[in-house]
């Protein structure tokens, strides 16, 4: 089954492809001739994935879904949330974010943070969400190099590495991203029977 994925982010479509297998080939905007950036205007998580998926849909006609994800932190009431991309600057400067990050927590002893995806899916004409979530905290220093965002940053609830230091498959066994494209898939391929 062909379908598009609103992202041009090679982590993520690699992250997803994984998870998806062989079955599914991801197609991306730029695949169907999208080159400017998809807005995500909206307020929420969910607001903004069904945002993605509607502008994508509207111009292809095509299957495709979308994904928005926060990094929910407790002491920060929240925060980044839905301002996850653009927590430090107007661009997606995953550095300058986790910079501002332990900034905004210095001193703070709880640590606690949640991953949050959400996942809106166009298919024959009809919108469905799927949700995945990670809990764990934030560490006081960037450790390793895998992965993007704040993955150097977060470590999994029950673990000692952060998502830097783990490589794709550990990832995408508990991650966020990992749970809500595994009910994406149950959901697709129950349809395809
Ligand atoms: P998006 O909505 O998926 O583009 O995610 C918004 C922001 O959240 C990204 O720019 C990253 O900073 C962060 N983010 C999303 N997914 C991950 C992840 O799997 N690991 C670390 N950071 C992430």
């Amino acid at each position: 089954m062909e379908i598009l994925f609103a992202t041009n982010n090679t982590h993520k479509l690699s992250e997803v492809q994984a998870v998806l297998g062989d079955g599914f080939r991801l197609l991306t905007p730029r695949d169907c001739g999208i080159t400017e950036e998809i807005p995500e205007t909206q307020p929420t998580i969910e607001g903004n994935a069904l945002q993605k998926a509607r502008y994508l849909y509207e111009r292809t006609g095509r299957d495709c879904f979308a994904d928005d994800t926060g990094l929910e932190v407790e002491a920060l009431g929240g925060a980044p949330g839905v301002h996850s991309a653009r927590y430090a600057t107007d661009g997606h400067d995953f550095a300058a974010n986790n910079r501002l990050l332990l900034k905004n927590l210095a001193g703070q002893e709880n640590r606690r943070a949640r991953f949050r995806t959400v996942i809106a899916l166009i298919i024959r004409g009809e919108e469905h969400l799927f949700e995945g979530i990670v809990e764990g905290r934030i560490v006081d220093a960037e450790r390793g190099t895998e992965g993007f965002g704040y993955d150097p940053l977060f470590i999994p609830e029950d673990g000692d590495k952060t998502f830097a230091e783990m490589n794709a498959e550990e990832k995408n066994a508990v991650s966020h991203r990992g749970r809500a494209v595994r009910r994406l898939a149950d959901y697709l391929h129950s349809i395809e029977k």
